[in-house]
């Protein structure tokens, strides 16, 4: 069953960060699954650093739209981002030298709240804005 459903009061109301948010959901699930069903370490390492990776280039996204319409919560929005990315790396680096307790059910529970958190709390605000300046 997957940790975490598409919902669609989940959108931000600009298709392609909705995109993304989808794909990250899948992820999470994908990584929840693995670690249901037993999969080896290594390939959940795996499905690990392509989430990391595709949370950059979404970070970065949202980040760049921010600076071309002059988002004004920006840097704390930043802040937000720059905390998980440190955390999940932290969660990589143990998990590769072998701290394989780190990819558990927890770790799921917190990568979960956290997107959900993120999603609802802090990424919804800048809809408007975003909306404002033509970006839909
Ligand atoms: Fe969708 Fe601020 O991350």
């Amino acid at each position: 069953m997957a940790l975490m459903t598409w919902d669609d009061k989940f959108s931000v109301g600009v298709k392609v960060l909705d995109a993304d948010h989808k794909k990250l959901i899948a992820m999470v699930n994908e990584l929840h699954d693995g670690i249901l069903s037993g999969k080896r370490q290594e390939s959940l390492a795996h499905v690990l650093d392509q989430l990391v990776k595709y949370t950059q280039v979404h970070f970065a996204r949202e980040e760049e739209f921010f600076t071309r319409t002059k988002y004004p919560q920006a840097a704390q929005h930043k802040k937000e981002h720059d905390e998980l990315i440190k955390t999940a790396v932290d969660l990589q680096a143990r998990s590769k030298s072998g701290a394989s307790s780190m990819l558990s059910l927890e770790t799921m529970t917190f990568l979960k709240n956290w997107l959900s958190h993120h999603i609802n709390d802090i990424d919804k605000k800048y809809g408007p804005h975003l909306n404002s300046q033509g970006i839909h």
